[in-house]
């Protein structure tokens, strides 16, 4: 069962992470001991997903303040915020990592001595991990409602245990629905560049014995107009919550247009750590990544010398395109997000 791999863990002093890079033809833990080893697993995609990245933030933070050595208060505050913008800067698009940060630095800020500061900030790492987890888990709980025996489903990316501190997201909500004893079907799509769909989807779900059928992404529009897709379910890097737009891997966009055209429900599951309650549109940065994953495949070249390429990591679909929000507080249209009290969401 995937449930005995973990995605990230804390080993006295040591994150370690699971090297994805190397799946599925490796299982490999990277050992790190610094914020900046962990910004740098984050930006080269040793470890990715929306919340598997804000969890990844808040053990860096975590880090730094069990190796600091500093003897103020004030000292280690400014040691923290150094790590905070090394850790900000390693990838753009997704809040989780905002909002972890964002967390850890008010768990510093209200600590007394260093000494509070060093356990609290660990202890709340772990437990921004464990929410993760459960909230995956009632995610799965309420999306499963919707999944009909024999739903065939298509997804995109990977929101999977992978790309969380564990179960997932979208993989959740079809993980519930096949622990319910519904017969579903699963349509991974490989996801260009990174084929986190071939790579990662397709593992995770044989490891659970979840049928699975990679097909690439240009084939996803005539698998609809065949027919064949009752479902689209993905997870998202960024909601709006002023907006309902869904921010997730590039791709998406396509699939949900598709989805639109031929009357499918497309649904989005994602934890309330991956709503932005603040950015409008105009905010939202999307990740450009380097040209050269759009020109190599498995290190191999397969465009010509002197070819550009443009390497955007995410698509923003509008509101109009989703069917709804699948969270662990609830499942909403995107509509309904801007009236929700985001304090009240986040436990505050
Ligand atoms: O570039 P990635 O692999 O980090 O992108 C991941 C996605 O787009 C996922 O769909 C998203 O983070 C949700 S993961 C539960």
């Amino acid at each position: 069962m995937i449930s005995e791999i973990s995605t990230i863990r804390w080993s006295d002093g040591v994150v370690e992470i699971l090297d994805q890079r190397l799946l599925p033809h490796r299982v490999k833990y990277l050992r790190l001991r610094t914020a900046r080893q962990v910004a740098k697993a984050i930006r080269d995609m040793a470890i990715r997903g929306a919340p598997a990245i804000g969890v990844a933030a808040a053990m860096g933070i975590a880090l730094t303040a069990y190796h600091s050595k500093a003897k103020t208060r004030e000292k280690i505050l400014e040691q923290l915020r150094r790590s905070c913008e090394v850790l900000g800067s390693s990838r753009p698009t997704a809040v989780n990592l905002f909002w972890a940060l964002d967390r850890m630095m008010k768990t510093a800020e209200s600590s007394e001595s260093v000494e509070e500061m060093r356990s609290r900030l660990v202890e709340e790492a772990l437990r921004i991990m464990r929410e993760d987890i459960e909230a995956n888990r009632k995610i799965g709980e309420n999306g499963a409602r919707l999944i009909e025996d024999g739903d065939r489903i298509l997804t995109h990316c990977n929101a999977g245990a992978l790309a969380t501190a564990g179960y997932g997201t979208a993989l959740g909500v079809i993980r519930a629905a096949h622990a319910q004893g519904k017969k579903v079907i699963v349509y991974a799509c490989e996801t260009r560049p990174k084929l986190q769909g071939a790579r990662l989807t397709a593992w995770e779900l044989l490891r659970d014995g979840i049928p699975v059928k990679l097909i690439t992404d240009n084939m996803a529009a005539f698998l609809m107009q065949r027919g064949e897709v009752d479902k689209v379910i993905v997870g998202a890097d960024r909601i709006l919550a002023k907006t309902g737009h869904v921010i997730n891997k590039i791709g998406t966009l396509c699939h949900a247009i598709c989805a639109k055209h031929h009357g499918i429900p497309f649904l989005v599951a994602a934890p309330t750590s991956t709503i932005d309650f603040k950015s409008g549109l105009e905010d939202v940065v999307i990740e450009e990544r380097d040209p050269r994953e759009v020109l190599y495949i498995g290190g191999k070249r397969i465009a010509p010398e002197g070819v550009e390429a443009w390497n955007p990591a995410f698509d923003i679909t509008p509101p109009e395109l989703v069917t709804c929000i699948i969270t662990e507080r609830g499942v909403y249209r995107p509509e309904e997000l801007k009236g929700l009290d985001s304090a009240a969401l986040s436990g505050e």
